[in-house]
């Protein structure tokens, strides 16, 4: 690992996070998975309230730690945790924009790629790579879902750096197939691609820009509980396999 501990945005200890992160973009969201899901919840960061805790599931050490929103910040914690801590996994549960007009409030779509505006790849030196996630989180997810009677909507994300702007956006993307637009997957995909790492998005869709359905805050919640359930099962089958 070539970052020394504590890092510049997380002040935890060597050891102090699991294999795997999972990560909401919203601290409190993290706060209440680890308080509502985790035995024995310790918190191990702190830094700009950007809130990380480490605990049990199903008797297996799991983290969850907020990413903040959009790619600069997921990417300073992704890097973080997985060249300061030795984090071999990250997860992000979040929301996403859906694309497709058969797409509803609270479907779970998860980003097999992401295509991104952002310049981050670019500027990182890889313009024109595929940011894709990992295939065996992928997998595991999937066969969690099957086990559970969960329908996943799997394919490709689009990571955007505007949340306000031209709306036409939506037709666009969705011509090609694009499922739904959030704004972290891609920049994850590349650190854990570059790092040797491995990654995967999930999102609960919170509106449809196609449509313009718009969900209520019990829609959010409920469709958030699943995710998690999902997330967090597929944890454990990771901490299992070497
Ligand atoms: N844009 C970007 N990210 C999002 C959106 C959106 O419309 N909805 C939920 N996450």
């Amino acid at each position: 690992m070539s970052l020394n501990i504590p890092t510049p945005h997380i002040n935890a200890n060597k050891g102090d996070f699991a294999k795997t992160v999972l990560m909401p973009g919203d601290p409190l969201r993290a706060k209440y998975i680890a308080e509502t899901y985790l035995e024995n919840p310790k918190q191990v960061n702190s830094v700009r309230n950007v809130l990380g805790y480490t605990g049990f599931y199903k008797g297996a050490p799991v983290s969850v730690m907020a990413s903040g929103m959009g790619m600069p910040s997921i990417s300073i914690y992704s890097y973080e945790l997985f060249e300061g801590y030795g984090v071999e996994n990250i997860i992000r549960i979040g929301t996403a924009g859906a694309l497709n007009k058969d797409l509803k409030i609270g479907d779970v779509v998860v980003g097999m790629g992401a295509s991104t505006n952002s310049s981050f790849i670019k500027e990182n030196g890889f313009s024109g790579l595929s940011t894709i996630a990992d295939y065996g989180i992928l997998s595991t997810l999937c066969d969690v879902a099957r086990s559970r009677g969960t329908t996943l909507n799997v394919g490709n994300l689009f990571s955007t750096d505007i949340f306000y702007g031209d709306s036409n956006f939506a037709e666009k993307w969705s011509s090609v197939g694009v499922l739904a637009v959030e704004m972290e997957a891609a920049a994850l995909y590349f650190n854990a691609a570059k790092l040797g790492k491995k990654s995967l998005a999930i999102c609960t869709v919170s509106d449809n820009l196609v449509t313009g359905e718009v969900s209520s805050a019990e829609e959010r919640q409920t469709a958030f509980n699943e995710m998690m359930l999902l997330a967090l099962e597929t944890a454990v089958k990771l901490n299992k396999q070497a």
